[in-house]
């Protein structure tokens, strides 16, 4: 064989083996999924671990022809320090396609600058506080803003509940401040007045709420509004005000639906009942997309299981990914899914969601709930009213941490 065949030959080789390699990878999409395995949060990594497979498995028509892999990594404490790490060696070692996860805020913040220089879509499944989107243009968030929850429960503690004067307390973090700000905001603005403002420990261990709510109790407001993270924290809120006795002292207990997540929400016994909250999901939801869901996760995980916020914010995270991947026909570059995502609609278990083209964050509807006991002797959220098509207040309002740089 002459040296220029072999040439060709081998030249034949390599364009035959590089389409090979191009077929593959238009078919396999990777997806890193940053969530904390192990400690405070662990349980809300399984709902959301969940919430993927049940999208997965009820949706699988709509993922082909391909195939979506999924490797996980535990983001540990709620500090930023070991999502930044697991973000860089998904990117760099692993090779994947997107990013998607993030149960803290901290961690989320502490991701971007990685984010940034890996320049592919990264979803944003749990992280809640306003300017994280922001930070990076590959950041779409599918979850919430503690802009949208906490300022619905402003306008609704004064024009629903007729309250006028409110005492907060927050979790001392990202998410924590903003829902404070937000509260005090819309709650102000429709002639309300906040009279104290109560940092109640940070998103780790669950903190003994006693001394926070004792010393709202003294202070005789109309309402408690309370954020804190969902998981252990809101069992002990609702535990705490029940043993304070703050009802009867004529203090309504009120929140984000992170104090009534679902999966909690058994556990908190008589002193939750008339507990009012502002939040885009409760597993009680009456709509066919909701009861296909929980049938299935009820058929999956257990007749005493049920999905929470938590889950549907990754099932509507995966339904994002899939159709960027349709989208790219595969390919999933950075700016392309990113851009596929711009007005995005879709019917989650939730209602409606879209996500805004100016900020990346999710429209959702936001539902004042009530706690109530159903006649099978179980608590039951029951929506008193909807409010439809929710921006990001932060955002759309353009104040504090999101107002223009100048
Ligand atoms: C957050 O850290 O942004 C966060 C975590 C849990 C929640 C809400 C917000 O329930």
């Amino acid at each position: 064989m002459s040296k220029r065949m072999i040439a060709a030959v081998a030249a034949t080789a390599v364009a035959a083996g590089m389409a090979m390699t191009q077929a593959a990878s238009a078919q396999d999409v990777k997806v890193g999924l940053i969530l904390p395995y192990t400690g405070v949060g662990a349980e809300l990594a399984q709902q959301m671990d969940r919430g993927i497979e049940q999208y997965l498995k009820l949706n699988a028509a709509a993922v082909k022809p391909y195939n979506i892999t999924i490797i996980k990594r535990d983001s540990k404490a709620p500090d930023g320090a070991a999502a930044k790490v697991d973000a860089q060696e998904l990117l760099t070692q692993d090779k994947v396609d997107v990013l998607a996860g993030w149960v803290y805020s901290p961690d989320a913040i502490a991701s971007a600058p990685v984010v940034n220089a890996g320049k592919k879509l990264a979803v944003i499944m749990n992280a809640g506080t306003s300017f994280i989107t922001n930070l990076s243009p590959y950041y779409v968030r599918t979850s919430f803003t503690l802009w949208q929850s906490s300022y619905v429960m402003g306008e609704q503690a004064a024009k629903y509940l007729h309250a006028k004067t409110a005492v907060v307390a927050y979790t001392d973090y990202p998410p924590g401040k903003d829902a404070l700000d937000a509260f005090k905001y819309a709650f102000e603005h429709e002639g309300g007045k906040v009279i104290d403002a109560i940092p109640s420990g940070g998103p780790g261990a669950t903190p003994d709420f006693t001394p926070f709510f004792q010393r709202a109790k003294d202070e005789h407001p109309d309402v408690l509004f309370v954020f804190v993270p969902a998981g252990d924290q809101a069992t002990a809120v609702v535990k705490t005000y029940g043993a304070l006795g703050m009802r009867a002292a004529g203090i309504k207990l009120i929140g984000t639906g992170d104090v009534v997540q679902d999966i909690k929400l058994q556990a908190m016994g008589d002193a939750a009942v008339g507990l009012i909250t502002a939040h885009h999901y409760n597993a009680d939801l009456d709509n066919p997309q909701n009861k296909a869901f929980v049938a299935a996760w009820k058929k999956a995980y257990g007749a005493d299981s049920t999905p929470d916020f938590t889950a549907v914010g990754a099932y509507d995270g995966i339904a994002a990914i899939v159709h960027a991947v349709q989208a790219t026909k595969g390919k999933m570059d950075g700016d392309a899914a990113v851009k596929s995502l711009l007005g995005w609609k879709f019917t989650s278990p939730q209602g409606p969601i879209m996500i805004d083209p100016e900020t990346r964050d999710i429209v959702m509807n936001e539902y004042l709930d009530e706690v109530v006991k159903g006649s099978d002797g179980k608590l039951h959220e029951k929506v008193l009213l909807t409010v439809p098509n929710v921006k990001d207040q932060c955002k759309a309002l353009a104040i504090g941490p999101c107002a223009p740089k100048k």
